[in-house]
């Protein structure tokens, strides 16, 4: 069977869905493939974090409203080190912007349903996805659905299939420009029926290694803690992983991370990686298909945010001009705020964690650091910025 649409996305992910909301509202025609069930992409926890251009795109576009309702605005983040916890400012070091905690796996609900709700297709729990005549005016996706090879022509192809999608290697190895640096830790991610050990997100680095002290809901928080990249999730009993985040974070001011059962466990590899052709004859990358970040700077949803706007307007343009400027800039302008989020995240990451095997230089450049950012104002305005995040090209 061969279906034809304007636009074959490949991803339900944040940038997929994105993608094809903003096109609908343009009057631009897309399909969706997906290889997971909408079960699953509903219900797998991620990351939580969304900056205020984010949240701002999402209510522009309609889809903000639970958000507003249920999600948690914050106004500032503590960073905790050498026993005490320092205070930064968000909303008054950035002229009244803040983030909102609210689960990646409620915006895509949210998303799931209003692109669905616009007549847009979404083919869940496609197979064999594979890419073909990209360079050529017609290109088109091959798949296999409930064991029946199907094929989606269409005039460009969103590449918004996460980091191990098949978009990217459709791109000849010879000519993508990729980076990558792995670091030498994990974070061991809990989920747990708690009250909030704090009101605000608290990023605490020790001698024993990096926690984040995270939330989800006024009843379930989510903790990480650093962790070899190579442990195992059985080796950590729920004994030993409270242990672990008290003996990181306990200072001088009797605070202490409050307990509960634990009902979910997990490890994330921590990497920076970026792709910087983001686009090849009419594929277009867009979101974890073209760049990872560490989640220390809670940037992985933000900056695939940043590419969709850019992307949609770019094709936008396309139909109603005939000009392809904005498609041609595409990866060249993409690329500079991906850099932008990748250096904070490496930043976030390096300033919070300690590695085995460092000299003691590098541990005292990481003090000096961390007293400089709670110290100066200049310096937590630098990081209150990034963390906000910092306007989407073309908006505000
Ligand atoms: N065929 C069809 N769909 C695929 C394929 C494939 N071969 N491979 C992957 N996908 C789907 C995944 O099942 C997933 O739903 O593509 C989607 C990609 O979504 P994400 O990995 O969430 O990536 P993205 O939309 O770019 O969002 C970036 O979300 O997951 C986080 O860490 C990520 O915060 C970052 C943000
Ligand atoms: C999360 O809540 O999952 C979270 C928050 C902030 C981060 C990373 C993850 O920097």
């Amino acid at each position: 069977m061969t279906k034809k649409t304007q636009v074959g996305i490949i991803g339900a992910g944040p940038a997929g869905l994105l993608l094809a909301h903003m096109l609908h509202q343009q009057g631009i025609e897309s399909i969706i493939l997906e290889a997971q069930t909408r079960d699953a992409i509903e219900g797998t926890i991620k990351a939580g974090v969304l900056e205020h251009p984010t949240v701002q795109l999402l209510k522009q576009l309609g889809v903000g409203e639970r958000m507003s309702r249920d999600g948690f605005e914050h106004r500032g983040i503590e960073l905790a080190f050498g026993g005490k916890r320092h205070r930064i400012d968000l909303h008054e070091l950035t002229d009244g912007k803040s983030i909102m905690v609210y689960p990646q796996h409620e915006v895509i609900k949210d998303l799931v349903a209003a692109v669905l709700a616009n007549g847009t297709t979404i083919e869940f729990g496609v197979k064999d996805v594979s890419l073909h005549d990209v360079y050529s005016a017609q290109p088109s996706i091959r798949y296999t659905k409930d064991g029946e090879a199907r094929q989606l022509q269409c005039d460009f192809i969103g590449g918004c299939d996460g980091f191990h999608g098949p978009s990217r290697q459709a791109i000849p190895a010879a000519i993508r420009q990729e980076h990558l640096k792995t670091y030498p830790c994990g974070w061991f991610g809990i989920l747990c029926e708690a009250p909030p050990s704090s009101e605000e997100l608290i990023y605490a680095q020790s001698d024993r290694g990096f926690v984040l002290i995270s939330t989800r809901t006024p009843t379930v928080q989510r903790l990480y803690f650093q962790c070899d990249p190579n442990d195992k999730v059985e080796n950590w009993s729920d004994d030993r992983i409270w242990a672990e985040f008290h003996a990181r974070t306990e200072g001088s001011d009797g605070w202490r991370v409050k307990e509960g059962p634990i009902f979910q466990k997990g490890i994330i590899a921590m990497r920076s990686f970026v792709c910087e052709t983001m686009q090849h004859g009419r594929l277009f990358l867009a979101g974890d298909a073209a760049h990872i970040v560490p989640p220390t700077g809670a940037k992985g949803l933000n900056l695939a945010a940043g590419d969709v706007v850019l992307l949609s307007r770019a094709i936008t343009e396309f139909y109603r001009n005939n000009s392809t400027d904005r498609l041609d800039s595409y990866s060249s302008t993409a690329v500079k705020r991906v850099w932008r989020g990748e250096h904070f995240s490496w930043f976030m990451t390096t300033m919070l964690h300690d590695f085995e095997g460092e000299d003691t230089i590098t541990r005292r450049f990481r003090r000096a650091q961390l007293d400089y950012v709670v110290s100066s104002r200049a310096a937590a305005t630098s990081l209150a910025e990034n963390y906000v995040g910092l306007p989407f090209p073309g908006l505000e």
